[in-house]
């Protein structure tokens, strides 16, 4: 498990249940400030909609978090629109070479982060299962993308420029997060 070079389960939450509502009720009512992200390589958009500023940093259990963060991140609310069939991508690094997602919406049926081996690839080589609620390290630097449900997705990401292999290790040895 722990040779897995596309993602990594947490296993804790990183934010508590009142965190996680403000998160959510926040971003709802700022549904038209979240802006189209061009998160691939190529420049082209991803199928992300994500909202970076506001009340985001302002939260306290954001700023609880990124205090205990031992390496430089920055945090972001990402979603997706229902039915979104996401182009398989790798991201642009841009500071998120490796990121750390937390389901947000919906609370059931939270669709899989896919990865894939090539483009012409119709059948995932793995994909992470958020049914359990709790986060998960990803590399965007592996092919990936998602094909969503009928529901809205959204979720709280912690970006990091470090490698997934430097991220991972450091939580391996729960050196990530000091509290
Ligand atoms: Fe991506």
């Amino acid at each position: 498990m722990n040779d897995n070079p596309y993602f990594h389960k947490l296993s804790n939450h990183l934010i508590d249940e009142e965190t996680r509502s403000i998160l959510v009720s926040q971003a709802l009512a700022k549904s038209d400030e979240f802006f189209a992200y061009k998160g691939q390589r190529t420049g082209n958009e991803d199928g992300n909609y994500i909202f970076v500023r506001g009340f985001l940093r302002e939260v306290e259990g954001v700023q609880r978090l990124m205090r205990a963060c031992t390496v430089e991140c920055y945090p972001l609310i990402m979603k997706q629109h229902s039915n979104l069939k996401g182009p398989i991508h790798v991201d642009n690094p841009n500071g998120r070479n490796c990121v750390i997602i937390t389901p947000l919406i919906p609370e059931k049926d939270f669709v899989s982060t896919n990865f894939y081996t090539s483009f012409e690839d119709t059948v995932p080589v793995t994909s992470v299962d958020y049914s359990d609620g709790l986060p998960a390290l990803i590399n965007t630097q592996r092919l990936h993308n998602l094909n969503n449900n009928d529901n809205l997705r959204m979720n709280f990401q912690l970006c990091f420029e470090n490698s997934f292999e430097e991220i991972r290790n450091l939580l391996l040895e729960n050196k990530l997060f000091v509290f």
